[in-house]
């Protein structure tokens, strides 16, 4: 249970993040989440409830992510599924569009480990997000497999460097959340089935399949440095 603990979620106006918010809370947690989106914000807020607050973040703008830690306090355990990802064929793909992802998936973290570690308590947590293309090679997922991988290795060395907090990162695999929401429905409907047939489980995976294993981090305090991989068996596929 997560009585009395205060959970930072950016990211917690959608998707995994929204979840993990909503999961928190029910586990008795006080939580805050941070996103761009204000509207994205308020609107999550009203389905979370009283326990529930807010602020504008942009995690890709390094002084934004200080002034919010000043602005939050002292904290138990921060998730950082804030993302917007991108990819392409290798040699076609403009290399702004990459350094827009490293700014966004991997400095956004950086930014958030750094600047969030010193509020939290000595047993509490870091939980950042990698992805499945850092695992299995994927056509059209040069730089993101790059981004997820560095923020894989990231985590690894942190959990060394701030222990006694302990940092571990979630490796989802492809989740059904509204990442996607700007794929016309019917692609994002035959991609999803394509998926599940080659996957082991046969489906994909759900925001509440990613926010257990969330839990499992934070509250099991035998687990640091770890890599959890929530994708279905995708690696094996
Ligand atoms: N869904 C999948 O299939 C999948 C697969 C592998 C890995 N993952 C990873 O899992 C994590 C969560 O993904 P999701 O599917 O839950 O995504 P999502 O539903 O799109 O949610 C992403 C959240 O990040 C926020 N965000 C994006 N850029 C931000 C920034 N610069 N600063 C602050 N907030 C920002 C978005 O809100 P605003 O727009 O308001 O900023 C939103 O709340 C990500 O790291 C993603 O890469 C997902």
């Amino acid at each position: 249970m997560l009585q009395n603990q205060k959970v930072v979620i950016i990211g917690g106006s959608s998707g995994i993040g929204l979840e993990t918010a909503e999961q928190a809370i029910a586990k008795g947690a006080e939580v805050v989440i941070a996103s761009r989106s204000g509207e994205k914000l308020r609107k999550a807020v009203e389905q979370l409830g009283s326990r529930a607050s807010w602020f504008t973040l942009d995690t890709t703008q390094e002084l934004e992510v200080q002034a919010f830690f000043e602005k939050v306090g002292a904290f138990d355990h921060l998730v950082v599924t804030a993302a917007e990802t991108s990819g392409g064929p290798f040699l076609q793909t403009d290399t702004v569009q990459v350094r827009k992802l490293f700014d966004n998936k991997f400095w956004g973290q950086y930014y958030a480990a750094k600047y969030g570690a010193p509020n939290i308590s000595a047993n509490g947590s870091i939980t950042l997000f990698s992805g499945v293309v850092a695992y299995k090679a994927m056509v059209g997922s040069s730089a993101l497999g790059a981004v997820n991988a560095a923020v894989s290795n990231l985590g690894q060395t942190l959990a060394l460097e701030l222990a006694p907090i302990r940092v571990n990162v979630v490796s989802p695999g492809i989740i059904d959340t509204p990442s996607r929401s700007k794929m016309p429905e019917a692609s994002r409907n035959q991609f999803y089935e394509t998926v599940a047939g080659k996957l082991p489980v046969k489906r994909v995976g759900q925001a509440e399949d990613v926010a257990q294993a969330v839990f499992y981090l934070l509250q099991n305090t035998f687990v640091t440095g770890t890599v959890l991989h929530v994708e279905g068996g995708h690696i094996l596929a």
